[in-house]
């Protein structure tokens, strides 16, 4: 391996609805890029952070201490490295804010192609603690939800008790992920410190029998059981007013043959999962919604098995 590597990460939809902080989604088609440049003084340092527009962006950070990237590269120089740094270039494809982990893009591309400056690249699934500690500056919280699909692709399996380890669970056939942005911004370390710290039992019942139906509805692909369980009970209620555009979307997204629509991660974006063959329609009905209520937004469709993080280089 040469001096200087890209690595791409996807973005990704944390919770998938059904599994707060342990269940994630890569979304292909849109992420972040890293440029690691090895370089002769010591330390990791954050050269340049530009937006999809080209420019140095406004709102990110190049000091070291303050960069998803920049952490998530230093955690694994300082258990692999050797005497020289890494410089880094980032170039942001995911909007910031947006509920499609933009965060974990940067930490999750920033640890591969650190990964891939060493004399001998550790195994993929191996960086996911590196990219975590990157995620964990950003979002207040440690949930792999949106790091650990990053980087593995796929839907992945990633509840805190069990980290570092995480299960790439099978994905339906025939079903895709439709994802709308609309132009709003939700501080996910904000909306995380909102939510409730209790729950009922039947709460808890609830939820736990939509998260259990879901990944083995997946795994057999039965579109019936997946149209009943992809559900949030818990979370959604309490997040969903932040987002105006939130109930017509998903009106919309239902009427045109959505399986199951919830917010992706802590929003403001939303996701919905259904069949191939209506996804572009869908997207387009959902775009409508919400320029009906007056906010503008994008979308993005993507295959349930799309690819994790890779070097381009
Ligand atoms: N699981 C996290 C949350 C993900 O919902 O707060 C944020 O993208």
């Amino acid at each position: 391996m040469g001096d200087k590597v890209t690595a791409f990460a996807p973005a990704s939809i944390g919770n998938v609805g059904v599994g707060f902080d342990m269940l994630g989604l890569a979304l292909a088609g849109v992420g972040d890029r890293v440029s690691a440049r090895k370089t002769d003084a010591p330390g990791i340092s954050v050269a340049d952070v530009r937006g999809l527009d080209g420019e140095p962006h406004p709102y990110l950070s190049t000091d070291p201490d303050h960069n998803t990237a920049s952490i998530a590269a230093q955690a694994l120089w300082n258990d692999y490295g050797d005497r020289h740094g890494v410089e880094l270039k980032v170039y942001k494809g995911v909007p910031l804010q947006s509920g499609m982990g933009s965060s974990a893009a940067s930490a999750v591309a920033a640890a591969v192609a650190a990964n891939q400056l060493l004399r001998t690249p550790l195994p993929t699934a191996s960086l996911l603690p590196y990219a975590l500690a990157g995620e964990k500056f950003a979002s207040g919280g440690l949930h792999a939800d949106n790091v650990a699909p990053s980087l593995m692709g796929g839907m992945v399996f990633c509840p805190q008790v069990l980290l570092p380890e995480m299960v790439r669970l099978p994905v339906p056939n025939g079903v895709s992920a439709v994802l709308l942005h609309p132009e709003l911004q939700v501080n996910t370390a904000h909306a995380r410190r909102s939510l409730a710290r209790g729950y009922s039992m039947e709460q808890w019942l609830e939820q736990q029998a939509y998260f259990g139906g879901f990944v083995a509805a997946c795994a057999s692909s039965d579109i019936q059981l997946i149209s009943k369980t992809l559900k949030d009970v818990i979370i959604e209620p309490q997040r969903s007013a932040a987002v105006p555009c939130f109930e017509a979307v998903k009106e919309a997204a239902e009427r045109g043959g959505a399986l199951g629509v919830s917010l992706s991660g802590s929003g403001p974006s939303i996701f919905a999962l259904c069949k191939d063959n209506v996804a572009s329609n869908l997207a387009v009905a959902m775009e409508q919604a919400c320029r009906g209520v007056g906010i503008e937004c994008q979308s993005w469709v993507s295959p349930m098995d799309a690819p994790g993080a890779h070097v381009e280089n």
